[in-house]
């Protein structure tokens, strides 16, 4: 299982806690760790800033990892890079979110990820992850 973590992101337990809580990402990696043995899944977790990277990730997927769990942070309402990687690394994906991007500023409503992942779970903070794991793994077992 891919785990990729979006700009800002590596600010989590400091930034915004009111929005984002006060895990840190760390913190959060470790229970994704935790849980995914509990599921039989390994977890590579990953952090950058930067758009193309996380582009060069997800290509990456295809054949090497199950799916991917990804929070593309604020890339998530502008990058039309990222879905267009989506899609080609055929690889099921899973938009996650700590807050509820609905629930908040208009220019947080669109997402270009939507559309062509499996699913997505916003608003339960740490716990959207953790939540987006068992998801994926129940589909990736009912499949086999
Ligand atoms: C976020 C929501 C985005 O709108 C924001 O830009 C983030 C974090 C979330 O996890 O709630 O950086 O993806």
């Amino acid at each position: 299982m891919l785990v990729l973590h979006g700009p800002n992101l590596n600010r989590l337990g400091t930034r915004e806690p009111e929005v984002y809580g006060n895990a840190t990402l760390a913190e959060i990696d470790r229970e994704l760790g935790r849980v995914g043995a509990e599921l039989g899944a390994a977890i590579d977790s990953r952090q950058t800033n930067h758009e193309g990277e996380l582009v060069d990730w997800i290509q990456g997927a295809r054949g090497a990892f199950d799916a991917i769990l990804i929070n593309p942070g604020a890339y998530t309402h502008t990058s039309i890079a990222l879905r267009d990687a989506v899609v080609a690394a055929g690889v099921p994906s899973v938009e996650v979110h700590l807050s509820n991007p609905a629930s908040r500023e208009a220019f947080r409503h669109a997402s270009h990820l939507e559309g062509v992942v499996r699913g997505r779970v916003a608003g339960f903070g740490a716990e959207s992850y953790v939540l987006a794991l068992r998801g994926i793994v129940a589909v990736l077992k009912e499949r086999r």
